[in-house]
């Protein structure tokens, strides 16, 4: 009963607080809102992205679009562990109407405000229970268009249908979410379409497809855990090709229609690289792989867990080495902060050096120099990879000096050292959150070198390395 009445004033509170307690002080005259979760994870970079108080296990997905109307409407399921005492959460989600949201079957209030969902369920949820969220909503998703260099993303419907790529935060276009790599879980998906066309989610098919009433329901499941931005549910025409890598993992490719003459090399290229790296890497974290070729014109790929996503080409082997490999470097091993992406994009773009020495075209020592030829004028050298900026994130300087860290390691710990550890520490972060710092103490355990000056000079001085 006390906490009833205290769940009251904390509601009226709330009416006329900034919603999610933004990152700016309480005012004096308003009383702090006791055990309210956080409305960000504690990344500093991106202080609304994710939220506090909790983590979430599971997102059940049931989700419905319209094409023709550009029109969403979902039920999303969310199951969660407090990590605090909570009389309020949050959750991300961009535009959109929330229809309905419950907390463990009963009720709850709730607000919106920004990207910030705040939840007030109808009692107060202890430390360490488990709790389920129900949140029905519906409405026109809209990609986040970013001004900096992020461009594009999240869920960008297309002619056809929707091509949905979401790093860092577009999770939240399209469904309500913990939306930061910080906090992975399983899901989920079932996805109803008009019949005819096709929705591509992460995993695999939990059940086979059916059609009643002009209309098709997919079922997806995720049963690894997996960063909000990682997950899709791209939909259109699309041609499938099914089978099994050479090693035995199962494979689905899929094209749109009018990339039907990509889809062979798809298959093809996506088996036997995914089975490379399971060499190289050590076995492969997921259950299956894949790729998609959509219609619309992004001209830039992700890593979807297990279906990677291609925008509008044909991609060469270049392009499917790297998303293949970042299914052990971002997917399996996640990093816990955006200043790490490096742990992403360096390794996926080392990835692509080795798979071109592997397939006998240029060695990573002979890219790796062309790029060090570069002038010290050169904007590369300016960016240190190791602190990717919120507002510059996928500078090329991640990428390309990231990769190339690697390769000056491998040449001061040797091919031996260097290969056994990039194994050790895909093999034993398997499915979990890694940080710069732990590579750094793993290289130099395992190659008993002193490697703080290599590690500084590639990854955190604005400058050309001596
Ligand atoms: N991680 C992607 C890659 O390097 C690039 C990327 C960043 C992206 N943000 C995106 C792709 C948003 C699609 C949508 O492979
Ligand atoms: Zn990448």
């Amino acid at each position: 009963m006390r906490s009833l009445a205290v769940v009251t004033v904390l509601l009226s509170a709330l009416a006329c607080s900034p919603s999610g307690g933004s990152a700016a002080p309480t005012p004096a005259a308003r009383p702090p809102v006791q055990d309210a979760g956080a409305p960000g994870i504690g990344d500093r970079d991106f202080p609304l992205d994710g939220n506090g108080g909790y983590d979430v296990a599971h997102y059940g997905l049931k989700l419905g679009y319209d094409p023709g109307r550009r029109f969403l409407t979902g039920t999303a399921t969310v199951q969660a562990s407090a990590k605090q005492a909570l009389s309020r959460f949050n959750l991300d989600l961009a535009g959109l109407t929330v229809d309905q949201v419950s907390v463990d079957g009963a009720k709850a209030t709730f607000d919106r405000k920004g990207d910030e969902l705040t939840i007030v369920p109808a009692a107060p949820i202890a430390d360490g229970a488990r709790f389920t969220t129900v949140i029905t909503y519906s409405g026109r998703p809209q990609p986040v268009k970013d001004s900096s260099n992020l461009g594009t993303y999240g869920f960008i419907p297309t002619q056809d249908g929707a091509f949905v790529t979401c790093e860092p935060n577009g999770a939240k276009t399209w469904f309500p979410a913990n939306d930061h790599p910080a906090d992975k879980a399983r899901f989920d998906f079932e996805i109803t379409v008009p019949k005819g066309l096709v929705a591509l989610a992460n995993g695999e098919m939990s059940r086979p497809a059916t059609t009643s009433g002009g209309k098709t329901t997919y079922h997806w499941r995720e049963r690894h855990p997996m960063a909000t931005y990682l997950a899709t549910m791209t939909l259109g025409k699309f041609e499938l090709r099914q089978g099994r890598t050479p090693s035995g993992i199962p494979n689905l490719t899929a094209a749109d229609p009018r990339f039907r003459s990509a889809l062979d090399r798809l298959h093809t290229n996506t088996g036997k690289i995914t089975d490379y790296w399971a060499t190289v890497f050590g076995p492969y974290p997921f259950s299956s792989t894949g790729g998609v070729v959509d219609d619309f014109p992004a001209g830039y790929a992700l890593e979807n867990q297990t279906k990677p996503m291609y925008g509008g080409f044909d991609p060469d082997e270049s392009i499917v080495a790297h998303e293949l490999a970042h299914q052990w470097f971002g997917n399996s091993l996640t990093i816990k902060r955006w200043r790490d992406l490096w742990l992403n994009e360096g390794f996926a773009t080392y990835a692509e050096w080795l798979w071109s020495e592997h397939s006998g075209r240029s060695t990573a020592e002979t890219i790796f120099a062309g790029f060090r030829a570069r002038p010290a004028s050169d904007p590369m050298w300016a960016y240190p990879p190791g602190k990717a900026r919120p507002g510059d994130l996928f500078n090329e300087s991640v990428y390309t000096r990231g990769g190339m860290t690697l390769h000056a390691l491998r040449k001061a710990v040797g091919d031996q050292v260097f290969f056994k550890l990039v194994k050790e520490w895909a093999t034993t972060n398997r499915h979990r959150h890694v940080s710069t710092e732990q590579f750094v103490a793993l290289a130099e355990k395992r190659s008993g070198k002193q490697l703080d000056s290599l590690f500084d000079a590639w990854l955190f001085q604005p400058r050309r390395p001596a």
